[in-house]
């Protein structure tokens, strides 16, 4: 092991006994090349010093905490996704007189916004409750305000389309200044708060969770812890939506689960 990398192992341990944030398991390449530029943006002479740094300083901390995470997220992200979880995942839906959602790592909230768009269009987003959680408080703060920039916004209304919204996007806010506020609406039904894939646990039974590029983030033994909370968290017959990029191929979970239809990357649990 190098120098560097053992400040770096000693740094993860020091965050996670003081913080309780276990980034041991982050994959290891693009976590390092994260931590160094993070160094150089705050000025700190080395890993060592930055270790200082953070452990008292908990507004560094939270800097860090969002400069190691990947954030980047969109409304109506990969289009025929949601045309297959309305052909797919919404007939099912319908058959629950109450319907439980979690979107874990879900950034600045754009994904959730779309869900409940999605879910109001189709006449059952009354009767969901959408839990969506995130590590980073920073972005959780954004995703409450459900304002964004407009341009951002006005953006997505291609894919919006090419997700068969059925109606425009622009329905689904007001413009004021240079921002898109999203209808108090959509809101309603949905609770952020904080949760942390790699350290908590389970906190309820859902009908569906959605977890979309943030496993690639992770070494696959992380990988697996997530998978059995998720099987943990899941109702029988519950549906889970991964990334494009994302599988539960290989996990120790797979027999579990059986794949949709579609390419989509949404697997239902079946034992
Ligand atoms: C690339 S974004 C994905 C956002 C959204 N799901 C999407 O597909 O557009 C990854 C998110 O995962 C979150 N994340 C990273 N590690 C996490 C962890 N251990 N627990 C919960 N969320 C985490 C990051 O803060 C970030 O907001």
């Amino acid at each position: 092991m190098d120098l560097e990398d053992i400040e770096i192992h000693l740094l993860l341990e020091g965050i996670y006994l003081h913080y309780g944030y276990d980034f041991r398991q982050y994959a290891p390449s693009s976590l390092k090349r994260r931590i160094l530029d993070f160094a150089r943006l705050e000025a700190v002479d080395g890993i060592s010093l930055l270790q200082a740094r953070l452990l008292r300083d908990p507004a560094c901390f939270e800097r860090f905490v969002l400069a190691l995470t990947v954030n980047v997220t969109a409304m109506f992200r990969d289009p025929p996704f949601y045309i297959a979880f309305r052909r797919r995942v919404v007939p099912l839906l319908r058959t629950y007189p109450f319907i439980r959602i979690w979107h874990a790592g879900c950034s600045t909230g754009e994904e959730v916004y779309s869900l409940a768009i999605l879910l109001k269009e189709e006449g059952i987003y009354d009767r969901c409750r959408i839990y969506a959680t995130d590590i980073n408080e920073a972005v959780l703060r954004r995703a409450r305000s459900g304002i964004y920039p407009l341009k951002m916004v006005e953006a997505y209304e291609s894919n919006y389309a090419g997700a068969r919204g059925k109606g425009v996007l622009s329905d689904y806010y007001t413009e004021k200044y240079e921002s898109a506020i999203l209808r108090a609406s959509l809101r309603e039904n949905i609770l952020f708060s904080q949760h942390n894939l790699a350290s908590d646990g389970s906190f309820n039974e859902f009908n569906v969770i959605l977890c979309r590029n943030v496993l690639i983030y992770f070494n696959k033994a992380l990988q697996d812890r997530v998978h059995e909370l998720f099987y943990g968290s899941l109702c029988m017959f519950g549906i889970l939506c991964l990334g494009s990029k994302e599988t539960l191929k290989l996990s120790p979970r797979e027999s579990d689960y059986e794949e949709l239809a579609g390419g989509e990357r949404m697997y239902r649990r079946t034992a």
